[in-house]
């Protein structure tokens, strides 16, 4: 019985033991089990171009737009070749692809009446959002593809067939940014954390 106990005193003690030294030799200083990443030959560090070509968000406020500029009758070439096919020929939309443009106006009940169509001119915030949705999504089939300019240009006639610049205007970072979108002031920042309760807003 004595002999057995000891036994298993022994086994225990080795066991802690061996998980003490296991601690010692893997003494590791984070969760990959190893802080000298060379050691797997994993990763390297990103070339000027390589973070350019992925840092393309455009802020509200139009930091992050690149040089470059365009105008409605330029972009209304691109929006032909590129775009009618699914947006339509006058931005109505072929289904089941999104309308672009001639939502109604003037009203913001788009959360109770579903079927409004929410258009670049009734709805979107920001037309610095418009360059960067275009830049970083459209066309669907080859996102990317798009110039500055060319971006510049198709959002401009975007915007002009939704009546917020008039025809001719050559339009760039400057000049984007300063658009006050029609939808603007229906977005508010959510100030709940502030124990207001928040502002209601139709
Ligand atoms: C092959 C079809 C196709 C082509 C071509 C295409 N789009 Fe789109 N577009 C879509 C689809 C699908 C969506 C919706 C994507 C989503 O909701 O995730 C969309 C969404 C959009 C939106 C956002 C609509 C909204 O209010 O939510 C804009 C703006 C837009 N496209 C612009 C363009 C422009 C500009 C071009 C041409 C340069 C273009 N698209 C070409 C299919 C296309």
């Amino acid at each position: 019985m004595m002999r057995a106990l000891g036994g298993v005193r022994s086994v225990v003690a080795a066991a802690v033991l061996s998980i003490v030294a296991g601690c010692r030799l893997d003494s590791r200083a984070d969760s990959l089990g190893d802080d000298n990443l060379k050691h797997f030959g994993l990763g390297h560090t990103p070339s000027a171009a390589t973070l350019a070509a992925e840092d393309i968000d455009v802020l509200p406020s139009g930091v992050g737009l690149p040089a470059g500029s365009g105008t409605p009758e330029e972009g209304a070439k691109i929006y032909a070749a590129s775009c009618a096919s699914c947006h339509g020929a006058n931005g109505e939309g072929i289904a089941p692809y999104p309308q672009l443009i001639g939502g109604p106006k003037g009203r913001f009940d788009f959360a109770t009446d579903y079927k409004i169509p929410r258009t670049i001119g009734n709805y979107w915030p920001y037309a610095t959002s418009l360059y960067d949705y275009i830049r970083r999504a459209m066309p669907l089939t080859a996102p990317g593809s798009l110039s500055a300019d060319e971006t510049y240009a198709v959002s401009a006639y975007l915007l002009s067939r939704e009546g917020l610049i008039p025809s001719g205007t050559r339009l760039d970072a400057k000049g984007l940014a300063a658009i006050e979108m029609p939808a603007r002031k229906h977005f508010v920042m959510d100030d709940r954390r502030a124990g207001s309760g928040g502002r209601r807003v139709r």
